[in-house]
């Protein structure tokens, strides 16, 4: 009896044992991919949405920014794209913005200091956005194109004169920074709304 217990304990510890081993195994082996797989691409992703095309046709791209606004490139990140200055990081956004319009750079910048007639607009878009935290892409969908939210809010801003009266007005039924989720007031009328309707 005592031997077949021994046994057993020998045959537990050998199983720990073989999995302790195993598991470090193939931690060893994962960071040591995620090391090779790093040195191999310098952190260049080619992912943002912004780009499209072949590796040139991107490169123009860049080339294009970076001219319209007069600087470097250094202006936006280093090198191998690890690293993005504060004007980069509003750029990450600027392209979202960009991609949602369906427009390029300068369907809004002139260069790096003046505005074309959008400016106003523009601005107005940004604060929105940034007190309902909606991206641009919520109500826009590309060139000319809104989404039926969009749509919405087109209403919304024609009967409530948004572009004299700003956004603040809004936050009477809708609850600020949740994308325009109703508050109990903006129940209050919908379901009045409804009832109006006979739903
Ligand atoms: C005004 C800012 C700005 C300037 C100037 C700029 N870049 Fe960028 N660049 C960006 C941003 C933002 C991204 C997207 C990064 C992301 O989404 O992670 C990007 C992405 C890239 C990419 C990756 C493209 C892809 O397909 O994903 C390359 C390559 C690049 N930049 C090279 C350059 C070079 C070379 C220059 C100079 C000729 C330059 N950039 C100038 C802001 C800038
Ligand atoms: C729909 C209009 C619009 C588009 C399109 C747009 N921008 Fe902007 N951008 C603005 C506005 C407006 C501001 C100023 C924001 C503010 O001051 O609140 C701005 C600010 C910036 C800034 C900061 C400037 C500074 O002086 O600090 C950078 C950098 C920038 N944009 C880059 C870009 C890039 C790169 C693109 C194209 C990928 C782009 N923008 C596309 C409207 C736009
Ligand atoms: C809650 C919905 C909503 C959000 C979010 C939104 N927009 Fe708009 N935007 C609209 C509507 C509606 C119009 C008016 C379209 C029309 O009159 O046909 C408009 C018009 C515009 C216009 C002027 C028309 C044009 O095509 O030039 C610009 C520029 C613009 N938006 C930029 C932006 C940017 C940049 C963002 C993100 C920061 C944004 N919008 C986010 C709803 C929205
Ligand atoms: C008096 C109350 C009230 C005010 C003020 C108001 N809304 Fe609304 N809004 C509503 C109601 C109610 C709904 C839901 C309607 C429905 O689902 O048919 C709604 C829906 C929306 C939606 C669609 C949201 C979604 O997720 O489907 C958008 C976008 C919107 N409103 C934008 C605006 C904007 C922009 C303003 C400010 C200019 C505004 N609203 C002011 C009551 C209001």
């Amino acid at each position: 009896m005592l031997k077949f217990l021994l046994n057993r304990n020998i045959v537990v510890y050998t199983g720990v044992i073989c999995i302790v081993t195993i598991f470090s195994f193939c931690k060893y082996a994962l960071t040591e991919t995620e090391k090779s797989s790093k040195a191999k691409s310098p952190a260049v992703t080619y992912s943002n949405p912004y780009f499209k095309g072949t590796k040139e046709e991107r490169i123009t791209q860049v080339e294009k920014i970076t001219r319209l606004f007069g600087v470097k490139c250094d202006y936006c990140h280093n090198e191998d794209l690890t690293a993005f200055t504060e004007e980069g990081e509003i750029s990450k956004k600027m392209m979202a913005a960009s991609v949602a319009l369906g427009v390029d750079c300068d369907y809004c910048h002139v260069d790096g200091k003046r505005y074309t007639e959008k400016e106003n607009q523009a601005k107005k878009m940004f604060e929105l956005s940034e007190t309902m935290a909606t991206e641009c892409d919520f109500c826009h969908a590309g060139k000319d194109q809104l989404t039926p939210k969009g749509e919405q809010a087109k209403t919304a801003f024609l009967t409530r004169d948004w572009a004299t009266k700003g956004t603040k007005q809004c936050l009477e039924c809708h609850i600020e920074k949740k994308q325009f989720a109703l508050n109990f007031y903006g129940w209050q009328v919908l379901n009045a709304m409804k009832g109006l309707k006979g739903m």
